[in-house]
């Protein structure tokens, strides 16, 4: 195929804040994408980017919403926009590309789904993680049997919070912010996949601190106000009756970030963190203990060189690998995987939760999500496709 005979999907990307810089060195190394601007709010800012990442254009939202070339817009703004800024995308008649979560309220999700739908446009969202290797490589494993069937689930993460890196984390410790909204998403959608929907949830949740200080950059040194619970533990009960319990926690001193264990009937599986494209996989196949082998654990897991290291699969999706999987499904006329109905799914879990721990109650789950099909073990981004 010849570069002028080439049918990529042109795509502008919307908010060039910290997340901006991952997200244009990946989407401009895709053959299949062709990435034709920047918009800010801060046009200085959009153009600072596009230039970095050799992007030839750049301004506000009207200016990527007007360009005729583009027909996916990524938007990686704060939560707070992702509504408005999605709807705009639609309305322009584009397709939307959005970072987590879809939405901060029910009817601001079910508003983007309905007006896509009316449209004849798509929604994908974040997170692409489950394209990643590691929970593509769950995927298959858990799907062929390797720990029998599914019965319990552990997520962990904890630290002392994103102030201590981020430029400008206000907008974590806001409304759609916080340990849950901010990294939940991530752990959800991983479990949807790995286990099928969420029937209903139950929490507790604490804040700490009224206020947090900026640890880097140009605002170091600025207080800013906690709006959020900032500690979670959730209980999870899924469709196909499965239960899992989840840390969320930005008040640990020690970090320990994308702790997950799926049991089954016939071992355990620990998979890489979800917040991650990359990392091993372990199983322990089920065995028998005596007791002095457990006394001799004693309440400290079994080291990982005593589990089985498994094979993770050659696939190499990163940030931005869910947007070109839907360029590419858009032109295949398929669905594709980080679907809207799967972004609804975690965002009515992440509401159900919070309702879950003011109400100190079971919150059911209204919303469902297929589970996406795996990608092809071939899936290649760098392959040039269209
Ligand atoms: N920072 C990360 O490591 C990270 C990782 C994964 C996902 N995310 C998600 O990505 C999104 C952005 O995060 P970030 O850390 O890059 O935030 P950020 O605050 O660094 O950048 C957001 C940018 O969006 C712009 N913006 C806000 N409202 C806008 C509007 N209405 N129109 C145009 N531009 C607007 C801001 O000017 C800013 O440049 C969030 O949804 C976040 O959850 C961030």
């Amino acid at each position: 195929m010849t570069s002028s005979s080439r049918d990529r999907v042109g795509v502008a990307v919307i908010g060039a804040g910290a997340i901006s810089n991952e997200y244009l060195s990946n989407l401009t190394s895709f053959p299949d994408l062709d990435v034709l601007m920047v918009a800010d709010l801060d046009v200085d800012r959009a153009r600072a980017q596009a230039e970095k990442h050799g992007v030839p254009a750049w301004g506000g939202m009207a200016d990527a919403l007007a360009h005729p070339g583009v027909e996916i817009v990524s938007n990686l703004t704060i939560p707070a926009a992702h509504v408005e800024v999605s709807t705009a995308i639609l309305q322009a008649g584009k397709h939307v590309w959005t970072e987590k979560p879809l939405a901060l309220d029910r009817a601001g999700g079910a508003g983007l789904l309905q007006l896509a739908a009316q449209q004849g446009l798509r929604i994908g969202s974040a997170p692409d993680t489950i394209l990643g290797r590691g929970q593509q490589t769950a995927q298959r494993l858990i799907s062929s049997g390797v720990i029998g069937r599914p019965l319990t689930a552990t997520t962990m993460m904890q630290d002392p919070g994103p102030e201590c890196w981020h430029p400008s984390p206000e907008f974590i410790y806001a409304k759609g912010g916080g340990p849950l909204w901010d990294r939940g998403p991530y752990y959800l959608a991983m479990l949807t996949q790995l286990l099928g929907p969420v029937r209903s949830v139950a929490g507790l949740a604490l804040t700490t601190y009224a206020d947090r200080t900026i640890a880097t950059g140009p605002k170091a040194g600025t207080v800013f106000p906690v709006e959020v619970p900032t500690s979670i533990n959730v209980l999870t009960e899924f469709v196909g009756g499965q239960i899992a319990q989840s840390t969320y926690s930005f008040e640990s001193a020690l970090p320990r970030n994308g702790f997950v264990e799926i049991s089954g009937t016939e071992g355990t599986l620990a998979i890489p963190d979800p917040n991650r494209f990359d990392g091993d996989l372990y199983l322990f196949p089920a065995r028998q203990w005596t007791l002095a082998e457990l006394i001799a654990i004693d309440g400290i897991e079994p080291p990982r060189s005593e589990w089985t290291t498994l094979p993770t699969e050659k696939a190499t999706a990163k940030r931005g690998s869910g947007l070109l999987d839907m360029a590419r499904s858009i032109r295949a006329g398929v669905a594709h995987r980080a679907s809207a109905e799967l972004g609804y799914h975690v965002l009515d879990t992440l509401i159900a939760i919070t309702e879950a721990t003011e109400n100190r109650s079971f919150i059911p789950i209204d919303s469902t999500a297929d589970t996406p099909e795996p990608l092809p073990e071939d899936w290649d981004p760098y392959a040039a496709t269209l």
